[in-house]
């Protein structure tokens, strides 16, 4: 673990992970019409939403998930190994970031390119977060629970604030081609957020085509499915590559085993505080 972190415009450039070189290509990306792009603030369920995409336009047919891993299935805009492939030709193009709203490629808003934005409780992005931390090479890893949440209150976590994120992409919920959806929508009613996603997407399934993709994204098919539940991580220190795994429990709640009644008291006042210029009503959870 290093603690050489610069930042650049909000977000961490971590070694290892991407550059201020990598950064600028994807600002300066340009957006096709038939592209469908996936954005997320880290662990709000983007590997979920890239395996229901996959099923839903492989109409139920699991062959494609089972035998290309999700990272070659999404390119990553930001990420510097898939910046090669993404001069290729192949069209349409499914991408996926979590770069936040003023680093995303301008081309996109005169584009017809089709974003979907997932939103997770960040009591529980912050918990899945906090697990997942170690596996990430040259971040620093907090002593406890308390001092990663006083980070995560502070936005200062590789893509910065969950707060800046999230209220800075929900300026576009009611444009044009952008879906947004939950991790606790999913959760509640997988098959009906299903059929919403097709209809955004212009495809239309069987209902036998739906229960497979329902079957197929469910959480014990993705574990098991290395393909869907690991991506390899480089240690640029000691060039080490590790295996990390993605899915951990996959519920909504699990930050009520973290938070102790004090630190839930003081993150809602500041949840209060930061999202008060939005309906709560758009928010899935109190
Ligand atoms: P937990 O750590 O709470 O279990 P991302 O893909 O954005 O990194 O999000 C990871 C989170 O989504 C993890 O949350 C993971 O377990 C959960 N997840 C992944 N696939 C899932 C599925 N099929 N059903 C429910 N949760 C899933």
């Amino acid at each position: 673990m290093t603690d050489n972190i610069t930042w650049f415009s909000g977000i961490q450039i971590v070694p290892g992970l991407f550059t201020v070189e990598n950064l600028s290509f994807a600002q300066n990306f340009l957006m096709k019409d038939d592209d469908v792009i996936l954005v997320t603030y880290p662990r709000s369920g983007t590997h979920w939403m890239i395996e229901i995409v996959s099923l839903i336009l492989s109409k139920g047919d699991p062959t494609w998930v089972q035998t290309v891993n999700s990272h070659t299935r999404f390119l990553w805009i930001e990420d510097k190994d898939s910046q090669k492939l993404l001069k290729g030709p192949d069209r349409p193009r499914l991408l996926a970031t979590h770069l936040p709203i003023h680093l995303f490629p301008k081309s996109c808003f005169t584009s017809r390119a089709k974003i979907i934005y997932i939103i997770r409780n960040p009591r529980d992005v912050a918990t899945s977060i906090y697990h997942i931390r170690k596996y990430t090479p040259n971040v620093k890893i907090p002593k406890n629970f308390e001092e990663f949440l006083n980070a995560f209150i502070h936005g200062e976590l590789l893509y910065g604030s969950w707060f800046d994120h999230t209220l800075g992409w929900l300026t576009r919920r009611n444009t044009e081609n952008f879906l947004l959806m939950s991790y606790e929508e999913l959760q509640k009613d997988l098959r009906g957020n299903m059929q919403k996603l097709c209809q955004f997407l212009g495809n239309h399934l069987s209902p036998e085509q739906l229960d497979s993709v329902v079957q197929n994204s469910s959480f014990s098919v993705m574990k098991d499915n290395k393909m869907s539940n690991s991506i390899r991580l480089k240690n640029p220190e000691d060039e080490t590559d590790s295996n990390v795994p993605l899915l951990r429990k996959g519920r909504c709640g699990d930050w009520k085993n973290h938070f102790t009644v004090t630190q839930s008291e003081a993150f809602d006042k500041i949840y209060q505080e930061k999202m008060s210029s939005l309906d709560p009503g758009l928010f899935p959870w109190s």
